[in-house]
């Protein structure tokens, strides 16, 4: 099932960033690609461009500070300690969370990778205390229809080792998720839920409260990805009321390379470790060893510093322009490009249609057109855009097509890159013949 848009056309409204001063902060804005055509990049949910502030951390790291953090008594080693341990402090106060809640990981995929072995490596864990939350036979792990696949493939090798069964919520025509089933769906035999604050494909935002709250009820932990949703919008830990968020340093300004595992602090103690080797032990024997307390725990080998070092500039990048205003520019941004596409015909948003509980990853088909070739004259006119099934395969099997070709936004996005979207799909349907 597709949904169709309708909506009237909605005004142009002043946009809460200054998107100007914005683009001069990134280099890589101001070259052209495809026969010099100005880059119009709407492709920030696969990975988002970096502001010259967190380009000059990784380079300060290296010119100045570089060694390995925790290792070493020298002065750089004790430096970079610091730089790191500040920056862990940076980002998860940016998340309301305190810096021991706070594991760096990867990426998000990572990070929702290291939560579903420690729950299968707490099955054979020596200490009792590490095996509370250990999985089997018998147990249930929940995820939804909508999830990308790192919040999907983790889990179903999980049950796969475990012998745990995988059970899921659905998704409605307009691009929800289905709740009808969730009492019985999250029951007493579930051990953990996992789900997308925001769908990297529909844009839908999912009423997370409702799946927490029924999660707890029976004794179960929740992870949250958000992968989509902390780059995007002011997120609170303890306002979310979770066991795990994940996301990733590279869609919200960061370097590759580097993403955060959030979880509660008596959660984390009870879990044994996913990677293990040098700085997250304890007392190291030829015999057996022990485990440092987290986040050491789940931070084993020389950390990729110089990236985390960059993430807590990308933190504070988002900070000075303030999270409730890049929420409010892309929720104006979104509406805007809902009520464009509404205007060509054979153009269908694939979510829901419009901007309430909803961000800015808009998918949407043209008739006659694959989305492949919709991408290719896009992207001839200087337009990235993403297409395919953005690692989301049950989301377009559900809703019955092939793939999508999505648009996502950005603190540096305008009105401007819409238009030429907008001109893009034309340009696109006036090539491949009338539909
Ligand atoms: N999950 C990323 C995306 O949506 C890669 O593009």
């Amino acid at each position: 099932m597709t949904v169709t848009v309708s909506r009237p056309e909605g005004a142009q409204q002043a946009l809460p960033l200054d998107v100007e001063a914005i683009r001069a902060d990134f280099p890589i804005l101001s070259r052209t690609v495809r026969d010099g055509k100005r880059l119009v990049y709407l492709d920030s949910g696969a990975t988002s461009q970096k502001p010259r502030q967190v380009l000059d951390a990784e380079r300060w790291f290296y010119e100045n500070i570089n060694a390995a953090p925790h290792r070493g008594a020298h002065q750089l080693a004790e430096e970079a300690t610091g730089a790191y341990e500040a920056a862990r402090a940076t980002i998860g106060a940016f998340i309301g969370a305190p810096e021991r809640e706070i594991v760096f990981t990867r990426n998000s995929t990572e990070a929702i990778n290291l939560v579903a072995y420690a729950l299968s490596n707490a099955v054979t864990a020596k200490e009792s205390e590490l095996r509370t939350y250990a999985v089997g036979q018998g147990d249930e792990i929940v995820v939804t229809e909508m999830e990308h696949h790192a919040n999907l493939l983790p889990w179903q090798q999980l049950c796969e080792r475990t012998g745990a069964t995988l059970r899921w919520l659905g998704l409605t025509d307009d691009g929800r998720l289905d709740l009808a089933d969730l009492t019985t769906v999250v029951n007493e035999r579930t051990k953990l839920v996992a789900v997308t604050q925001q769908s990297n494909i529909l844009g839908t935002i999912n009423p997370l409260g409702e799946i927490i709250a029924r999660a707890h009820e029976v004794g179960a932990l929740v992870l949250v990805d958000g992968a989509q949703s902390v780059p995007h919008s002011p997120i609170d830990v303890a306002e979310l009321g979770a066991d795990f968020l994940v996301f990733s340093g590279h869609k919200m300004l960061g370097p590759t390379g580097v993403g955060v595992l959030w979880g509660r602090y008596d959660v984390l103690d009870k879990l044994p470790p996913f990677l293990t080797g040098g700085s997250m032990i304890e007392v190291v024997r030829m015999e057996g060893s022990t485990f440092a307390a987290p986040p050491q725990r789940f931070e084993a080998g020389v950390p990729m510093t110089a990236q985390v070092i960059g993430l807590a500039a990308a933190v504070e990048y988002l900070q000075a322009l303030g999270m409730d205003k890049v929420e409010a520019h892309e929720h104006a941004l979104t509406g805007y490009a809902l009520d464009k596409l509404a205007e060509i015909p054979g153009v269908t948003v694939i979510g829901p249609p419009d901007t309430v509980a909803r961000g800015g990853a808009i998918s949407f088909t043209v008739d006659g057109i694959h989305p492949h070739d919709v991408g290719q004259v896009l992207d001839d006119l200087g337009i990235a855009v993403r297409v395919g099934h953005h690692c989301a395969w049950p989301v377009v099997r559900r809703y019955g097509v092939p793939a999508t070709t999505r648009a996502t936004f950005y603190v540096h996005s305008g009105y401007d890159d819409i238009d030429a979207l907008a001109d893009g799909i034309r340009a696109a349907q006036k090539f491949f013949g009338p539909v």
